[in-house]
């Protein structure tokens, strides 16, 4: 039985800064920006958007056309929890009308969990065929100010159906994957920052890939030559473009571009966008290259503290019919620039802690909004 994507859609926010405008205010050549490190804009998140309004936006377009119909699970990957306790999906079974038949969790593992919830919701299918599982990976990436990690930031959401037949991608059962326990980015409970060690984190995010693809290829039979494109988590494009070039060492510019070009385009103007950012470069992929009907498709998940797995799929005959990319390209042309100010306003905003009521200022925003807080607990509306 065939299981994979069968469904997938990407929302980020309407709001992004320039990293010209980012360059300039912290005094830094704007090229080791736009080349050193690959990215041109990042997505920014205002006070009434947070995960779940993003995973709710992105899940959207799935309901209007019906695909989340008979779904049995609601898997939420994020590392920007924003409860120890209730799951962020259970806000999305509200909003979305989900069925009470379904089970909803919410997975963390830095930004692998994604494809953790991927392999589970397969298992599940595999189980009952007639079932979907929603998986939505939805993240927030923020780092101090003024810290390396700046430029890396970025927001954005996945949502995806794994079901038997797929219309999109049917992913094979072999996978390589490595763990170990690595302090390169960490988040303790108490901070809305997360911790990185940078230049480590590079390095244990190629050390995993070495080990997950030979693992793979030793598994599988395949070589690098059995791949029509590759995709990468992309904490910023450079980094999926070294990554390639470790495998397939001594690749020409103009190959490299061939097969991980397209897979970049969203990220450079999102960000980082944690858990979301294979499945990002992976929309990014689908809806940009020419038809890819029947060629098989790398991906390596990485997950920092760390986890990381290299997989792959093979794209569905007639799969464009299912996407949704006049949808994604036009969310992105349309977005807001915000001027150097209103980043840092929104930066310092804050999640107020006191229980009182909090009416958030109203921003533009997809199909939901974070309107506030009441005695602790988050209220969201349609808007
Ligand atoms: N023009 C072109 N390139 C330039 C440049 C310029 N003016 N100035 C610097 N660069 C290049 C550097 O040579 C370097 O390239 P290289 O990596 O090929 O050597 C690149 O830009 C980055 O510069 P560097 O000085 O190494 O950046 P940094 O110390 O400020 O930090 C990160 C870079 C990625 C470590 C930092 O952004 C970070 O910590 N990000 C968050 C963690 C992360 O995303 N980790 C990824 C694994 S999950």
């Amino acid at each position: 039985m065939n299981i994979g994507i069968d469904q997938i859609s990407f929302y980020t926010s309407q709001y992004f800064l320039d990293l010209r405008t980012l360059a300039e205010a912290r005094g830094i050549d704007p090229n080791k920006y736009i080349i050193g490190i690959g990215q041109s804009k990042m997505g920014i998140s205002p006070p009434d958007e947070d995960i779940v309004t993003m995973a709710a936006s992105a899940a959207f377009p799935l309901k209007q056309r019906g695909a989340l119909d008979n779904i049995e699970t609601l898997l939420f990957a994020t590392e920007s929890g924003i409860d120890q306790s209730k799951a962020a999906g259970l806000f999305l079974h509200s909003l979305l009308d989900l069925p009470e038949r379904c089970r909803v969790v919410e997975l963390k593992q830095a930004c692998y969990s994604a494809t953790a919830a991927l392999r589970m919701a397969m298992g599940l299918v595999a189980m009952r065929p007639q079932n979907k599982v929603l998986v939505i990976a939805s993240d927030i990436a923020r780092y101090k100010l003024k810290s390396p990690g700046e430029s890396t930031q970025g927001c954005g959401a996945v949502a995806f159906t794994i079901s038997a037949d797929p219309r999109i991608l049917t992913i094979d059962p072999e996978a390589g994957f490595y763990s170990a326990d690595v302090m390169d980015f960490w988040r303790p409970n108490y901070l809305s920052e997360a911790l990185v060690d940078g230049k480590f984190s590079t390095l244990t995010y190629i050390k995993s890939l070495k080990a997950s693809w030979k693992q793979y290829a030793e598994e599988s039979g395949r070589s690098l030559e059995d791949f029509s494109r590759f995709c990468y988590h992309i904490p910023f494009t450079r980094m999926a473009a070294k990554a390639h070039q470790k495998l397939a060492r001594g690749i020409s510019e103009e190959n490299l571009e061939r097969v991980i070009g397209e897979s970049l385009l969203y990220s450079r103007d999102a960000g980082n966008c944690y858990s979301a950012a294979l499945y990002v470069g992976l929309t990014s992929l689908l809806d940009n290259a020419e038809d890819l009907s029947g060629q098989r498709i790398g991906l390596y998940s990485y997950g920092s503290g760390c986890v990381g797995e290299f997989f792959s799929g093979v794209v569905q005959p007639n799969y464009r019919k299912s996407l949704l990319t006049k949808l994604h390209q036009t969310m992105l042309t349309e977005r807001a620039e915000l001027t150097f100010q209103q980043y840092e306003d929104i930066y310092h905003y804050g999640t107020p802690t006191d229980g009182g009521t909090h009416d958030f200022p109203q921003y533009r925003t997809g199909p939901f909004r974070f309107a506030g807080l009441q005695s602790h607990k988050r209220i969201y509306e349609k808007t």
